[in-house]
């Protein structure tokens, strides 16, 4: 059966309120355009919980003023389809006056994002990224909440915003799903054009070469490591620009020196011809 759909807070919260409290629901936010990494997480919140609510809502508060918010994919009917196949129960896709009345002013603001490597290139992205989830949590009062380590930053985030909040939920992340040729799924990936679609691989490809000579040194400079990585990208004439390419703790996405048997992240950001993808590897 298609998931039951829900436009507004008031629709979804008259559901919400009559389920029993020791029922498990299971969470699923997205921005829609859904392909196989949404799904991941979709099939794992099946897997454990009574209930699974997905949301697609593109929020305007994570895009800056240069981004791609206006051409952000917006498919609901195509989407819904697949959450049916997956068993999602409700999808709750409200709209933007919705979410954002003409007098809303209160931000969750998460200190220190602005200055990881992401956050950088993307200033008030995760103010944006924690205000929205933080809504979408107090509607939907999830038991599990469910996210793709592909947004590396954004997981660390999250569950930063739930332990600092007091929330009551748990956040499970789950690993980034790829292509065969190991680019990661997104929903930007549909811009790239062919020639730009078959460069995209050195990403993957270079990140698994950092991993390689980790695994080999088990001890290194991360500047090593970045190294490795940007060699690799540069070897690809479509990838026009690296914004960043950052070895970070795993606990605060803030930078190492040194990567040791503590672990790290190694995440790139850059645009393949005039598309901006991330990625990262866990070390
Ligand atoms: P969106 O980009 O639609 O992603 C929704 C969820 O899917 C996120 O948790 C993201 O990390 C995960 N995801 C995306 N691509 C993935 C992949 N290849 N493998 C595994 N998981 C993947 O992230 C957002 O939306 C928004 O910031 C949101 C959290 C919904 C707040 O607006």
């Amino acid at each position: 059966a298609t998931p039951i759909l829900y436009q507004s807070i008031s629709a979804f919260r008259s559901m919400r309120r009559e389920l029993q409290p020791s029922i498990k629901i299971g969470f699923v936010p997205t921005m829609g355009a859904l392909h196989d990494g949404h799904l991941s997480l979709v099939r794992e919140a099946r897997k454990h919980n009574d209930i699974v609510v997905a949301s697609i809502f593109v929020n305007p508060t994570q895009f800056g003023p240069n981004e791609d918010f206006d051409k952000y994919p917006r498919r609901l009917e195509k989407d819904s389809e697949l959450l049916a196949e997956y068993g999602v129960d409700h999808l709750f896709a409200p709209k933007i006056d919705d979410m954002y009345g003409k007098n809303h002013v209160t931000k969750v603001d998460p200190q220190g994002f602005d200055d990881t490597a992401e956050g950088r290139s993307r200033p008030g992205h995760f103010s944006g990224v924690a205000t929205i989830v933080t809504k979408l949590f107090n509607i939907v009062k999830p038991t599990n909440a469910y996210f793709g380590q592909k947004d590396a930053a954004q997981c660390v985030l999250i569950k930063r915003v739930v332990e600092d909040l007091d929330m009551d939920l748990n956040v499970v992340v789950m690993d980034t799903i790829r292509e065969d040729d190991g680019l990661a799924m997104s929903s930007r990936n549909a811009y790239l054009k062919p020639d730009e679609r078959a460069g995209a691989p050195v990403i993957y490809r270079s990140l698994s070469a950092a991993k390689a000579l980790f695994k080999e040194k088990k001890t290194i400079e991360s500047a090593a490591l970045i190294n490795v990585v940007r060699k690799g990208l540069e070897s690809e004439p479509l990838v026009s620009e690296i914004q960043y390419i950052t070895v970070d703790s795993k606990a605060t996405m803030q930078p190492l020196e040194t990567v040791d048997e503590a672990g790290a992240i190694i995440s790139i950001a850059c645009k393949v011809g005039s598309v901006r993808l991330i990625d990262n590897a866990v070390l």
